[in-house]
């Protein structure tokens, strides 16, 4: 299928690993352009010099944190006005609620609520202007149903889909999409880290969550990236405001 996405620019926040390299990956390959963000300067020139490498896209990198003012003017200064933002940050520590501070509960909703919304206020007009844009907010499956031990991110990216559902539908009429992506597990170094805090070492509990997918495995953060792309394509114009689980089918529902 043929996006129709060649010579459009892409903002994609913290997209050095993991699922946002993958996005970032995946939208170069269809002729898009990027700018990149991570705050690990050497990781991000690093993945960008590859993304190039095996796509031959433009891509520039804006090394800074992206919950921060100034992590967001660098991105922002290097794109004003991207066709395209993917938004992602790391995601907040797991714990038990009894410990999780007043700043923790900040620091999370920061980093996965009012981040997004920051930028999507930032790009939003420039995208209305030009009848085009494609946002795609990175959140969790933890929104459809709670981790329990993911308290931060359960209540921090609910606020995030709640915010957005009633924007989604305000831009729609500009041909400006907002959805959000829910993933399941998918194989990066943050489920690596979180599999790692168990009692089973790692590669065991990682066979263990694998085998409790109805796929028996764990996704491939590429797989993850086809869907955003997607999204973003020309055509997907009528998709608004929705929120796609990406889990091997782990959420058990008929509908
Ligand atoms: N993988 C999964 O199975 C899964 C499941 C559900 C939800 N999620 C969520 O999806 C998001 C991406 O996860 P992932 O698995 O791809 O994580 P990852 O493999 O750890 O990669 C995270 C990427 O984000 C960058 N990053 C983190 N914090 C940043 C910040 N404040 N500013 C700029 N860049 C930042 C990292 O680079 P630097 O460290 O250099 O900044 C890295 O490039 C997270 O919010 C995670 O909670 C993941």
């Amino acid at each position: 299928m043929d996006y129709a996405l060649a010579n459009r620019t892409a903002l994609v926040c913290a997209a050095s690993k993991g699922l946002g390299r993958a996005c970032a990956l995946a939208l170069a390959r269809e002729g898009v352009s990027l700018v990149i963000t991570g705050r690990n300067a050497e990781t991000l020139a690093a993945t960008a010099a590859d993304i190039a490498n095996k796509t031959g896209a433009t891509i520039r990198i804006a090394p800074g944190d992206i919950t921060t003012p100034a992590g967001r003017d660098a991105a922002l200064s290097l794109l004003p006005d991207p066709d395209i933002l993917i938004n992602n940050a790391g995601g907040p520590p797991p714990g038990a609620f009894a410990d999780f501070t007043d700043d923790m509960w900040e620091s999370a909703l920061n980093a996965n609520m009012l981040t997004p919304l920051a930028m999507i206020r930032a790009v939003l007009d420039s995208m209305i202007a030009k009848k085009f844009g494609r946002i795609v907010n990175i959140t969790s499956a933890s929104v459809k149903s709670p981790i329990a031990t993911l308290g931060l991110s359960n209540g921090a990216r609910a606020g995030l889909t709640g915010a957005v559902a009633g924007l989604a539908r305000q831009v729609a009429r500009h041909n400006v999409t907002i959805n959000n992506l829910l993933p399941g597990p998918f194989l990066t170094d943050r489920l690596r880290a979180n599999a790692s805090t168990g009692a089973r070492p790692l590669e065991e509990e990682l066979a263990a969550r694998a085998a409790a997918n109805p796929t028996g495995r764990i996704g491939d953060p590429e797989e993850f990236a086809a869907a955003a792309v997607f999204l973003c394509a020309t055509q997907s114009g009528y998709i608004v405001g929705q929120n796609l689980l990406i889990d091997g089918g782990a959420f058990n529902s008929t509908i």
